[in-house]
C-alpha cells in the first residue's frame, strides 16, 4: 500500500494549485488547501470540497499556520503582473513573510517544503536559455521587483533553512504555465489570445510577433513538481521546470484563432520598453535528475485550454 500524507498546499484555490490538490488527491493523500482567494478561487476546488480526504482554509500566509502535515507545497502568491503589482507590498509580505512562516512550520513539524519560485528571478538574463546556476540581472527597484525579488529572498530563506536548520527543501523555478483554470483577465498572452479570439475581438500582438515564448502546459507542470517532490533528498534545486519548445507569439495568435475557428483579426502594437526577444528554460537538470520532460504539445494544450474559457467565461465577471 501506498504511504498516504497529509499535504499542505499554500495558494491552493489558484491556477496551478487547485491541479496539483486534484493530482495528490487522486495519489490517494490528504490534502489540506490554504488560500487567501486573493486570486484563486473556490470555483477552482468545487469539486473537491465534499472529499472526505480535502479541506479548505481561508488564510492568508502572512500570518502563522499550525498544522500537523508532512509535506508543504508552497505555492501561494499572485503571478501575475496586474495581480501583483495591485498591491506589491503585500506580494513582497507573500513571498517573504509567507516563506518565513511556512518555514518556520516545516521546521516544528520536520516536513519536507516545496517552494514555487520562477523564471523571473533571472530578470531580463544575459544568458538564452537560463541554467540553474545563472544569477540572473534583476532592478531591484522597479515595478516587477516586489514579485522578483520577493522570490529570490524567498529561494534565500529556504537554503537558510536548510543549511542551518537541515529542513528537507525542493525549490522549483517555474516557467511560462497554461491551461485551464488561468485568470481571464490576467494580462497573460494565453488567456489573452484564447478570450480575444472566442469574444472575436482582434488578437493584441506586439511588435512583429517574432519574440519567441515557451509554454507548458499545466499537467506537465504538476507532474514535474511531484517527480521533484519525491526526488532524493540531496535535490534540493533551484531547479527549472518549464517547456524549452519555442513558438513566435505570432505562430501563438494564429494557432489560437484557427483552433477556435474564430474569426478574429490580428491588431499589431508597438513593442512595450523591456519585453524580452526570447524566453526559454534550460531544463537538462529536471531530465536527467528527474526523467521529466513536457510531453503535451502545444496544439493539444490549446485545445483543452479553449475547451475550459469557452465552458466557463460566462462565469467569469470583469
Ligand atoms: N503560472 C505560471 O506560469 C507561473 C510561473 C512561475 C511561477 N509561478 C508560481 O506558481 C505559484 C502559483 O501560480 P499560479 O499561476 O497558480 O497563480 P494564481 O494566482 O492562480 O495562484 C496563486 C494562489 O495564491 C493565493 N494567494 C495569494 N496570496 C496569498 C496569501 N498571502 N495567502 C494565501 N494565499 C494567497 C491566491 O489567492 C491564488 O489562489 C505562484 O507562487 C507563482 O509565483 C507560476
Amino acid at each position: 500500500m501506498k504511504d498516504v500524507k497529509r499535504i499542505l498546499i499554500t495558494g491552493g484555490a489558484g491556477f496551478i494549485g487547485s491541479h496539483l490538490c486534484e493530482k495528490l488527491l487522486g495519489d490517494g493523500h490528504e490534502i489540506l488547501c490554504v488560500d487567501n482567494c486573493f486570486t484563486g478561487t473556490k470555483m477552482h476546488i468545487r469539486h473537491l470540497l465534499h472529499h472526505p480526504r480535502f479541506e479548505f482554509i481561508r488564510h492568508d500566509i502572512t500570518f502563522p499556520l499550525y498544522v500537523e502535515v508532512d509535506e508543504i507545497y508552497n505555492l501561494a502568491c499572485p503571478a501575475s503582473p496586474i495581480h501583483y503589482q495591485f498591491e506589491p507590498v503585500q506580494t513582497t509580505k507573500t513571498s517573504v513573510h509567507g516563506a518565513i512562516n511556512m518555514l518556520g512550520l516545516a521546521k516544528r513539524v520536520r516536513a519536507k517544503i516545496f517552494q514555487a519560485s520562477t523564471s523571473e528571478v533571472y530578470g531580463d538574463p544575459e544568458l538564452h536559455p537560463q541554467p540553474e546556476t545563472y544569477w540572473g540581472n534583476v532592478n531591484p527597484i522597479g515595478p516587477r521587483s516586489c514579485y522578483d525579488e520577493g522570490k529570490r529572498c524567498a529561494e534565500t530563506l529556504f537554503f537558510d533553512y536548510h543549511r542551518k536548520h537541515r529542513l528537507k527543501i525542493k525549490v522549483a523555478r517555474i516557467f511560462n504555465t497554461y491551461g485551464p483554470r488561468m485568470h481571464p483577465n490576467d494580462g497573460r498572452v494565453v488567456s489573452n489570445f484564447v478570450v480575444q479570439a472566442l469574444k472575436g475581438e482582434p488578437l493584441t500582438v506586439y511588435g512583429d510577433g517574432g519574440q519567441t515564448r515557451s509554454f507548458c502546459y499545466i499537467e506537465d507542470l504538476v507532474e514535474g513538481i511531484v517527480r521533484f517532490m519525491n526526488s532524493d533528498s540531496e535535490l534540493t534545486g533551484p531547479l527549472n521546470l518549464g517547456n524549452p519548445v519555442e513558438n513566435s507569439i505570432l505562430q501563438l495568435a494564429e494557432a489560437v484563432i484557427s483552433l477556435t475557428g474564430s474569426s478574429s483579426q490580428i491588431n499589431y502594437q508597438s513593442l512595450p520598453v523591456d519585453d524580452p526577444r526570447q524566453r526559454k528554460p534550460d531544463i537538462s537538470l529536471a531530465v536527467s535528475k528527474l526523467d521529466w520532460e513536457p510531453k503535451v504539445a502545444l496544439e493539444q494544450g490549446l485545445i483543452r485550454t479553449i475547451e475550459y474559457f469557452r465552458a466557463n467565461l460566462s462565469n467569469h465577471t470583469e
